[in-house]
């Protein structure tokens, strides 16, 4: 980035970043979800607008303070998220997207809450549509960044996520690991950019993290990175 720009790198630039869960309700009182906290999204969502940047944070229902000076977005569903994303994707600089968007949702959902039966019973789901992907196929300027949460072989399945879904970088999260990831202050994460550069960055704090990662997006996409 230019050197007068270095006390606010992202000023005038957009960026949109999806944080936490969603929930996908069966009937009218329960729902799927997942164990995201939404700390990451929030620590980005932060740090970028302390950069400078204009910052939207479409965030899904997480115990988290709003952050003042950005632009929040709440939704609860895939599909909320599908819309608030895809509606402002056009005009961002940079997208990031660290929420845990459910793959499934049920296929049924009851307008009453469902009575218990004598018997088991089983709920259909089905798929949500990938954000992520959508927004791949879409792109033109945008600066598009994934992240992945794997149990194993986690380089590797990362590296195809970021081809497959067409992203500029992916952030991967060994969510094997109990000391980090979802729930943590701390997260431990390896960052593989479509330029080939990689990086492993050892257990800090979701901010200091947020904080690397931004800065080597700016540095990529100004082509200078080592
Ligand atoms: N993602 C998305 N929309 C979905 C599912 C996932 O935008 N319906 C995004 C997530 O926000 C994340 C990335 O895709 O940035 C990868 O999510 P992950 O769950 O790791 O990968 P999936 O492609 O869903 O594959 P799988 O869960 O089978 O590993
Ligand atoms: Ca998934």
């Amino acid at each position: 980035y230019k050197v007068e720009n270095r006390e606010l790198p992202l000023k005038n630039k957009k960026v949109l970043i999806t944080a936490g869960p969603t929930q996908e309700p069966v009937d009218t009182v329960r729902f799927f979800t997942n164990y995201s906290s939404g700390k990451m999204g929030y620590a980005l969502a932060e740090v970028a607008k302390n950069l400078g940047a204009q910052v939207t944070l479409v965030s899904g229902p997480v115990d988290l303070d709003v952050l003042p000076g950005v632009e929040t977005i709440k939704i609860s569903s895939a599909d909320e998220m599908f819309e608030a994303v895809t509606s402002r994707f056009d005009e961002q600089d940079i997208v990031i997207k660290s929420a845990a968007v459910a793959d499934y949702r049920p296929k049924d959902v009851h307008d009453k809450k469902l009575k218990k039966q004598g018997h088991d019973i089983t709920v259909e789901l089905e798929r949500t549509t990938d954000i992520l992907s959508t927004l791949g196929e879409r792109k033109n300027h945008q600066y598009l960044v994934g992240f992945a949460a794997e149990t194993d072989q986690h380089l590797e399945h990362g590296k195809r996520k970021l081809q497959k879904k067409n992203l500029d970088a992916i952030v991967i999260n060994d969510i094997s690991n109990p000391n980090i990831g979802f729930k943590s202050d701390d997260n431990e994460v390896n960052i593989l950019t479509k330029t080939g550069q990689e990086y492993a960055i050892s257990t800090r704090s979701k901010k200091e993290i947020a904080q690397e990662l931004l800065t080597l997006i700016m540095k990529d996409m100004m082509g200078e990175a080592k």
